[in-house]
């Protein structure tokens, strides 16, 4: 059976992960969203209570370069990255290195000193790689047991809690996370005002960003203060749900009322209920800000670092919403089927994947549409995320990596979120060539279609 194929992979590499780093030094290199951030976490606490000497690095995304300084001498592990980049692992002949990810492989040879754990070989099960790293930590030691909360802290940065499978059920029936449907903008655990107001999945136009149009869309509900204050969303009643839903799909004809709806995920986290995506959203915010040992200190539940993930967590939400306002007044090229916004510099390079999600998700855009978002890293790269509106429509990583051919960076990602890095002088050559390709699947998808 496929899922037992996992089960077998993943209990042969925890033996051998533990039994070539036992007394060695461990370097681990793990990704800075969230899932990656919440990957470190666990392994950094399994770690510990095998009392193993590891150091840390997270990183935007692996190189060549990152590759090429790697040492020789340690064991290497990578977290939710690296299946991209397996020829250049081959080319550097480290010593020995580990892989826990769920990205797209780029090379069907894996390296003799390598050792992968990733679906995509497998069972190709959405799981995240919180998740995977979460099972492989469990292997190493039941006790591991505890730090599953983190695993789906994951799962929800990358969005995969919408196709909750039985491997991914498990792995939330041990995280005793309480699970509620209702409305899923977040936070539920906080008044109505302040989390509609920064809601950007979904954008609510005349809303997000604007205290005035919530006010008016509460009224309109008939959802009023009390005592000063709007009530939390969880706390709503069944019928004041309906009443805010039925407001907020007025404004966003094109969201139905089912995908408003979901599953909330509420969990203990600092010794208060809190909600799942929120907690998810600062880890995401710090490390984007460019500070992962805030992420990392904050998931491990460190006091002295609640305080600086919150307030990192309240600047990046002001970035993001005047980058969704930028992205949404911005000029953008309009092709058949396509979009791409160029926001040069006005869109930073950690931020411009989100928003390029936002505007995929948003209503103005018909299911398939490819995304293309570019922002500027400083002054030499260009950061490019694409993403596919409604998960549906052609392999994007491939797309880019077709494109990317042609120039020098780095591509990887899935079918229907992946991204690059190139230099800022292919700037209107790039824009060219992944015109002509997407122009060019237009004619291909026509031709198969009349077959
Ligand atoms: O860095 P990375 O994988 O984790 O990027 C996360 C992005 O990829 C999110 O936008 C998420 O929705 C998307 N994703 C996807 N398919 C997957 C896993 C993640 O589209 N299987
Ligand atoms: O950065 P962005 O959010 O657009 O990335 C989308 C997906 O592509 C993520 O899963 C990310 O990890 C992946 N990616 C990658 N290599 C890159 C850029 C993005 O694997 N150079």
């Amino acid at each position: 059976m496929k899922d037992g194929e996992l089960e077998i992979k993943l209990e042969e590499t925890v033996n051998s992960f533990l039994e070539n780093s036992k007394g060695k030094n461990i370097e681990i290199i793990s990704h800075f969203d969230t899932d990656g951030i919440t990957s470190a976490s666990i392994i950094i606490q399994a770690l510990k209570r095998l009392d193993q000497k590891f150091s840390l690095r997270i990183i935007k995304g692996l190189n060549k370069e990152i590759i090429n300084s790697l040492s020789k001498e340690k064991i290497i592990l990578f977290l939710d990255l690296a299946s991209g980049s397996l020829k250049d692992i081959e080319e550097r002949n480290l010593k020995k290195v580990y892989i826990i990810d769920h990205h797209e492989i780029d090379s069907k040879k894996i390296p003799s000193n390598v050792e992968i754990i990733n679906p995509e070989l497998t069972s190709k099960q959405k799981i995240s790689s919180s998740g995977l790293t979460y099972l492989f930590c469990k292997k190493i030691d039941e006790r591991n047991k505890d730090l599953a909360k983190l695993a789906v802290l994951g799962m929800i940065g990358d969005m995969l809690e919408k196709e909750i499978d039985e491997l991914n059920n498990g792995i939330l029936e041990e995280s005793e996370i309480l699970r509620k449907r209702g409305l899923t903008i977040y936070p539920s655990t906080r008044p109505l005002n302040r989390v509609l107001e920064f809601s950007s999945n979904p954008f609510i136009p005349g809303v997000t960003g604007n205290p005035k149009g919530v006010f008016e869309l509460l009224r309109e509900a008939g959802l009023n203060p009390e005592g000063g204050k709007y009530k939390n969303l969880i706390d709503l009643t069944e019928e004041e749900m309906e009443r805010l839903v039925t407001s907020i799909v007025l404004r966003n004809p094109e969201k139905k009322h089912k995908d408003l709806i979901g599953d909330l995920f509420l969990l203990k986290f600092f010794g208060k209920l809190e909600d799942a995506r929120e907690i998810s959203a600062k880890i995401n915010a710090c490390s984007r800000e460019g500070r992962p040992e805030a992420a990392i200190g904050f998931c491990l539940e460190n006091l002295e670092y609640k305080k600086k993930a919150e307030s990192i967590h309240t600047k990046y939400k002001q970035q993001l919403i005047s980058g969704i306002k930028f992205a949404q007044d911005q000029k953008k090229i309009n092709g058949k089927g396509y979009i791409i916004l160029n926001a040069k510099d006005n869109i930073k390079d950690t931020m411009i994947g989100t928003i390029s999600s936002i505007l995929a998700n948003s209503p103005d855009y018909e299911k398939g549409t490819v995304i293309i978002g570019m922002g500027y890293d400083g002054k030499e790269k260009i950061k490019v995320s694409g993403r596919n509106c409604g998960r549906k429509g052609r392999n994007l990583r491939e797309l880019l990596s077709n494109v990317m051919e042609s120039f020098n960076g780095e591509v990887g990602g899935h079918h229907s979120a992946a991204g690059c890095v190139l230099d800022i002088k292919d700037e209107e050559e790039f824009i060219e060539r992944i015109k002509r390709e997407l122009e060019l699947e237009i004619v291909k998808i026509g031709e198969h279609q009349n077959l």
